[in-house]
């Protein structure tokens, strides 16, 4: 009896995935959202913008309801706030990798390279703001976690490949004595800066642009290094390079985190196996490595004692490595 209701349970609850992906399969055929954009709409009035049945269309709105992006009040439909992002913001859902899942399965080549250096400006600039948005609440869990403006505070910070520097962020936002160098591409520190000035920590933070693998680093000048989900782009080879030049950059009492994607959460095991298949769409070389993988490197590269703790936010994939000197 137990197994059977297992078995039904995993059946409602694969049915439930499957139904909730064909409703926002129809969104993006025919905008539901989108023409709740300006104000909120009647049953009648999406209906008629999206050229659509209005029976139809009304169930397709109750279910999109039930997945948190829309909400009813007296007969109007209006968007919540992640129906707003999804609505302006579509590409975060990522089904253009998706899309492109039938010729991966063929071909075995991803639709772009974004761990090919060439590319990652380009491809990065965009995706980070959405990234920051995702990540804020793992980041200040982290900023816990390494207890900053307690423990750890007055940080000489080097964030590498610091995208909208969300992680170094939330710990200078804990500890205003802290500073922060955000390592990237100059297309992408603008974006870091720009989320920096929206929460008055410009002041605190520094930028360096270029090349992880060139960038003249200053030896000895930094108390903390974080790479926050930099070492799934980097060959084994290419993970050892970085984590010695940042063993260098740091001071002797210094120490990295590598904040990546880590098993151990079960509420997070769907979500980890899409995260490694999203990674092959869209990179030549992506992988997530075990944590065992990772300690091996950072010990080659001269780190001593190393800790994995797992974070509890969404997306429940996440952990951070702390290494020290
Ligand atoms: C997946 S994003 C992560 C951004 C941020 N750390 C976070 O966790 O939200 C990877 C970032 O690393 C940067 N990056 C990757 N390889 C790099 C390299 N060789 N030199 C400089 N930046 C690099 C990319 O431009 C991108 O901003």
């Amino acid at each position: 009896m137990t197994s059977m209701m297992n078995a039904l349970s995993q059946f409602f609850r694969v049915m439930t995935i499957n139904g909730g992906a064909q409703l926002l399969e129809m969104d993006r055929q025919y905008h539901f959202l989108a023409a709740c954009l300006e104000h909120p709409a009647t049953t009648g009035e999406i209906a008629k913008r999206c050229d659509t049945q209005e029976k139809p269309t009304r169930l397709i709105l109750e279910g999109l309801a039930a997945l948190g992006l829309l909400q009813e009040d007296s007969e109007r439909f209006r968007l919540t706030d992640l129906g707003k992002l999804l609505a302006t913001t579509p590409q975060i859902l990522g089904n253009r990798f998706w899309d492109h899942l039938p010729e991966y399965l063929r071909t075995g080549e991803p639709i772009i390279k974004m761990d090919v250096l060439q590319h990652q400006a380009e491809h990065y600039q965009t995706e980070v703001g959405p990234l920051g948005w995702m990540l804020s609440p793992a980041a200040e869990e982290a900023a816990g976690v390494m207890e900053i403006g307690a423990r750890r505070k007055g940080l000489r910070i080097l964030d590498v490949g610091a995208g909208s520097a969300v992680w170094s962020l939330a710990m200078i936002h804990r500890d205003r004595s802290s500073k922060v160098t955000a390592l990237d591409w100059p297309e992408v520190l603008a974006i870091a800066k720009q989320r920096a000035k929206a929460q008055q920590l410009d002041p605190q933070l520094d930028v360096l642009a270029g090349d992880v693998h060139q960038v003249a680093l200053p030896v000895g000048a930094f108390d903390l290094a974080i790479l926050a989900n930099i070492t799934h782009l980097e060959t084994p080879e290419g993970n050892q390079h970085v984590f010695k030049r940042v063993y260098a950059a740091l001071d002797e009492q210094g120490e990295a985190i590598i904040i990546d994607v880590f098993p151990g959460s079960a509420e997070g095991d769907l979500t980890r196996i899409l995260y490694r298949l999203g990674l092959a769409l869209r990179t030549e070389h992506g992988q997530v490595y075990s944590s065992e993988e990772l300690i091996r490197q950072l010990r080659a590269a001269g780190f001593r004692s190393c800790g994995l703790t797992l974070l509890k936010s969404p997306p429940h994939i996440l952990g951070m490595l702390i290494a020290a000197k």
